[in-house]
């Protein structure tokens, strides 16, 4: 009797304690309560099309930009069809790339995916991504990338002995350093690929090229009809290559050969196949949009032009005029060059901002980012904040003098995405400008201020130039 009376007297103290909560709870005021998080400021533009428009009809940065006068560092629009979160400060920036991640996922039209290749590591992340991205870090950090400085040197001479053919021809610099980049990925990627793979996968990729930025209709005829036509054939040289490498049991110190040396084939042909496209994809235009911008930095500034040069032809000397190998010490001292390449890549914000989509409602500094929209950090924005960078219109690479604040300067992006081939790019943009100061001489032709995007931001029509060899210069080196 004793004991149900003290579990009566138990029941009765636990719902009172649940009323008198609840009760409670409802008289909390609203303004107490946590504030509901509202939608970052900006315009959706019209039903459907939204923004999509004034994006095209402005230049992009100018698009930016003016938002971001307009609403500050953080707003919402509508373009191409999606939702979307701009975010031009660096704290937002590392929120969505770094420390939160896993809140996010890398975000791709659907045409585009199938052009690449759904195995290319950045579309995906978690498991699949992290062993990818290890091989892939593996295989162009510095140590294995030094082993190519001979053969990036080769591949930049032809190109310049190329574009100073003739003197009197206009030629397309950012065609020039097209071939440039695609010949020295293909080298990381393959090592010394035979000739007849090379040729045929160069013909293949540049139909897809073509037709990567065409409009997606897949109907006989068209450039995106041919891209994929030409993607497949490329799939049928990769995997003459594989199964060459895996009758021979050739083990190779290249991206192939580490994407091939997973044990127990955890990777499928298809999946090689697809990331050795991706990575080719990200090397190529990226890189030649960047040098192309140096070239025209380097022409309209004389005098860091000749302090450039200066540092060159030292190094040069040293090699007896070339006929010696660069090596990677020399590489790693070359300080006014590196700062040139590292304030083109800031003025020129190549990869000017990035996507990835919430994969749930997310509260970033009182505002919501709905599950489903796209965030995109701005790069450019962040890189030409004058409050990060002071005169950002200046070209200015005694600015790197002193390192950039934390997350101010993030041409490679940042976090689990950031740029792998960044070690790579630099190595042979260093090796064109130390080939280019050292033998030729250019003129640009057409200095039109305007930029064009091919989908990176290069200057109008290519820029066209013409070039021609420097007379040799007699001093050696003590
Ligand atoms: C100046 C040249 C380059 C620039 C400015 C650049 C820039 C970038 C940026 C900003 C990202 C991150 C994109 C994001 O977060 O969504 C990225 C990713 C990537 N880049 Fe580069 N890149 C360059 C050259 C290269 C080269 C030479 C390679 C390879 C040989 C390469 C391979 C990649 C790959 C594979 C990714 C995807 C990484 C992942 O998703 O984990 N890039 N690059």
């Amino acid at each position: 009797m004793e004991i149900f009376s003290t579990t009566i007297i138990y029941i009765l103290l636990f719902l009172t304690t649940l009323v008198y909560y609840s009760i409670s709870k409802k008289q909390i005021p609203i303004r107490k309560q946590k504030q509901i998080p509202k939608l970052p400021p900006g315009s959706m533009g019209l039903p459907y099309i939204g923004e999509t428009l004034q994006l095209y009809h402005k230049d992009p940065n100018i698009f930016f930009s003016d938002k971001q006068k307009r609403y500050g560092e953080i707003f919402k629009t509508h373009i191409l069809g999606c939702k979307c979160v701009m975010l031009a400060s660096p704290e937002a920036s590392r929120f969505v790339l770094v420390t939160n991640a896993d809140l996010f996922k890398p975000t791709y039209p659907k045409s585009k995916e199938t052009m690449i290749g759904p195995w290319a590591l950045f579309f995906h992340r978690g498991d699949y991504h992290y062993r990818l991205r290890k091989l892939v870090l593996s295989s162009l950090s510095p140590d294995p990338i030094r082993k190519f400085i001979p053969g990036i040197e080769s591949i930049a001479i032809s190109t310049l002995d190329s574009l100073a053919a003739d003197k009197n021809k206009v030629v397309s610099i950012f065609r020039g350093m097209k071939k440039f980049s695609f010949e020295v990925g293909i080298l990381a990627i393959f090592g010394n690929l035979k000739k007849q793979y090379k040729e045929e996968l160069k013909k293949n990729y540049f139909i897809m090229e073509k037709g990567y930025n065409s409009f997606p209709t897949n109907l006989p005829g068209t450039s995106y009809h041919k891209a994929l036509m030409a993607r497949k054939r490329l799939d049928q040289i990769l995997e003459e290559v594989i199964c060459e490498r895996k009758e021979k049991k050739m083990v190779e110190n290249d991206l192939l050969g580490n994407l091939l040396s997973l044990k127990n084939d955890e990777l499928s042909d298809d999946q090689i196949a697809d990331n050795v496209i991706g990575v080719l994809f990200a090397a190529q235009d990226t890189t030649a949009s960047a040098l192309t911008w140096i070239l025209k930095y380097l022409h309209d500034h004389p005098k860091i032009f000749e302090a450039v040069k200066a540092e060159q032809k030292e190094i040069y000397m040293c090699n007896e005029k070339g006929n010696k190998s660069l090596t990677w010490t020399q590489t790693r001292n070359m300080p006014l060059t590196y700062k040139v390449i590292l304030e083109s890549l800031r003025m020129a914000s190549i990869v000017s901002f990035t996507f990835r989509e919430a994969v749930v409602d997310v509260e970033y500094n009182g505002y919501l980012i709905p599950k489903g929209w796209k965030v995109m950090p701005l790069f450019r924005n962040i890189h030409h904040n004058p409050e990060f960078f002071s005169e950002p219109q200046k070209f200015d690479p005694h600015r790197f003098e002193v390192a950039p604040k934390p997350n101010t300067y993030m041409p490679f992006g940042n976090g689990a995405h950031s740029c792998p081939g960044n070690e790579l790019a630099r190595l042979e943009m260093l090796i064109l400008i130390h080939h280019l100061v050292n033998r030729l001489k250019w003129e640009i032709v057409s200095s039109r201020d305007t930029i064009q995007y091919s989908p990176f931001p290069i200057p109008y029509n290519g820029l066209p130039a013409r070039f021609w060899n420097e007379p040799d210069n007699e001093e050696l080196c003590n």
